[in-house]
């Protein structure tokens, strides 16, 4: 005991954080037992070097140059729904094809803290209020079993669509006990696989990592691209190659219509020959604050709003569409290969962003502070950092409304990407579906409800949703449908077809039912 903590102390004297003991005298020897294993497992010299080439290349003058090293993602690498709607059942097929012979996983990113949303518990848990209650990891689970029905019928073999879901030290117990509860929603224990990300001290600007309490370390999870570096430590690349997965579909807990595998995607990059797919949504408003996938110095990546000017935001092509318009909502498509290239060759080449947050930490004194500015770093890697290794990158564009719905927010802030939003923007895409297949909506003096204007043009993404919800002139028609029963609104004409529903509807197993009591 006492030379692991001599140890440990000169380890900490060399790495220059010899703070993190300045209260062991004051510590339960409980808490004592906690924190030396907590810094045991540390390496100081690595968390340092993370610090300081982090800050170097945030310090860096890079930001000005951007602009003029921007070009938009050519035209031969793109596919879009809209402008390539001839190839969309192609694709489709191709997707379906690779997914009836198990050859498609997904894997999702579930290890943020959601602390814009203010809950204790893993964001996939959240209930946002559709009609069913359902959270996003059920709505998320019941596309995977839908999708497996499908290409199970299309091509008449069994098939499985493993879910890797990648949490943190913050979600992983809760997350796994949910599943657990909820007998992984029908998909079988041995086809969900958790993996569990890395976590980083936060740090002053001075490189002194911050103590959130005299016993304990600011810690936070390095990013959703600390992906990389858990697939390799966790053994998951080889998981999927025993389970000789080809292609990987990658996306964000959050997004409530996120088409999980999307066949579609999937069979685009298949055919096209990619090695890495990014899917986009359209960009329309020149300051909204979207990421957006470019190249620079012929290399893909993701330019932040912030690194670019405005004059470069306003420019516009000659369709008039905004020339660098590609609006990154971290959804990818991976090759086993490349993802193996990634994980065993470049992941530590990778470089860590710098956020700068108001840290709750302790004084010298000992006294808990909370600043109400920000007072030092975390560090995080982004799961599209890997763009520039691509060699066949492609892009697929998607229509906002359709795909693209984050949970954000508490439904108290300023009403951008909340329980509120997302909840009325799968309602509404439901309500399209219900349409698209010959139903109508009756209101509640039986006058049918006219139907939604819809030419999929760009003007009604979310942001002008939002607008609209919160000025209360566009709240959607109450109406749900299963996941198991439609995974991308196919198979509902018997159900609904020269039909009229009051709201709510809701479409489950067991038919399509108007809710007496408007519940939502
Ligand atoms: P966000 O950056 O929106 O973070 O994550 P968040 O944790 O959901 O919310 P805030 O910023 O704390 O309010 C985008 C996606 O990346 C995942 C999240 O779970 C979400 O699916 N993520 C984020 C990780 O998996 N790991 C991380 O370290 C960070």
């Amino acid at each position: 005991m006492e030379r692991t903590r001599s140890r440990l102390i000169q380890r900490l004297a060399e790495a220059g954080q010899s703070h993190l003991l300045q209260f062991w005298d004051e510590l339960t020897p409980e808490q004592q037992a906690e924190m030396t294993s907590d810094l045991e497992a540390m390496d100081f010299q690595e968390i340092n070097r993370f610090f300081r080439s982090a800050m170097a290349v945030s310090g860096s003058s890079k930001q000005e140059k951007m602009d003029a090293r921007m070009e938009p993602v050519p035209r031969e690498v793109l596919g879009s729904v809209t402008r390539d709607r001839d190839c969309l059942k192609d694709w489709e097929e191709e997707g379906l094809r690779c997914i009836s012979q198990s050859r498609v996983a997904v894997l999702l990113l579930a290890g943020g803290q959601g602390t814009r949303l203010g809950v204790s518990y893993p964001k996939g848990m959240y209930d946002v209020g559709l009609p069913s209650h359902k959270t996003l990891f059920q709505i998320q689970a019941e596309r995977i079993l839908r999708l497996q029905q499908l290409a199970e019928q299309r091509h008449g073999a069994k098939c499985f669509i493993p879910w890797y879901i990648m949490t943190s030290g913050r979600t992983m117990a809760l997350t796994k006990e949910f599943f657990s509860c909820h007998s992984y929603f029908g998909l079988g224990e041995d086809n969900v696989t958790f993996f569990q990300q890395g976590m980083l001290p936060a740090m002053d600007y001075n490189g002194k990592i911050i103590l959130e309490s005299k016993a304990k370390l600011a810690m936070a999870p390095d990013g959703n691209g600390g992906l990389y570096r858990a697939l390799g430590a966790q053994g998951i690349v080889e998981d999927m190659e025993q389970r000789k997965i080809g292609f990987i579909h990658v996306y964000c807990v959050d997004n409530i219509l996120v088409k999980v595998a999307d066949p579609a995607f999937v069979g685009f990059c298949v055919q096209r020959g990619g090695d890495c797919g990014a899917k986009v949504v359209e960009k329309t408003n020149p300051t909204e604050a979207v990421g957006v996938v470019c190249k620079v110095d012929g290399c893909y990546q993701v330019v932040e709003y912030s690194e670019i000017s405005l004059a470069t935001a306003e420019e516009r092509s000659t369709d008039g569409r905004l020339m660098f318009n590609a609006g990154n909502v971290a959804n990818h498509f991976f090759t086993l290969p490349f993802l193996r290239d990634i994980v065993q060759t470049f992941e530590p080449q990778l470089q860590h962003h710098v956020a700068q947050k108001k840290i709750p930490y302790v004084d010298m004194q000992g006294r808990l502070i909370k600043p109400d500015k920000p007072n030092g770093i975390k560090m995080e890697k982004f799961v599209f950092d890997i763009f520039q290794f691509s060699k066949t990158f492609v892009v697929y564009e998607v229509l906002r409304e359709d795909e693209f719905s984050p949970l954000k927010n508490a439904d108290s802030q300023d009403g951008k990407d909340t329980p509120t939003t997302t909840k009325h923007a799968l309602m509404s895409l439901h309500h399209r579906w219900v349409l698209n297949a010959g139903g109508h909506f009756i209101d509640e003096n039986g006058t049918r409800v006219p139907a939604i204007p819809r030419d999929g043009s760009a003007g009604s993404g979310t942001a002008d949703v939002n607008q609209n919800l919160k000025d209360g002139t566009d709240l959607p028609i109450k109406c749900e449908i299963s996941p198991l029963v439609s995974y991308g609104g196919e198979g509902l004409g018997g159900l609904v077809k020269g039909k009229e529903f009051r709201p709510t509807l809701v479409i489950d197993e067991s038919g399509a039912h108007e809710l007496v009591k408007n519940g939502v």
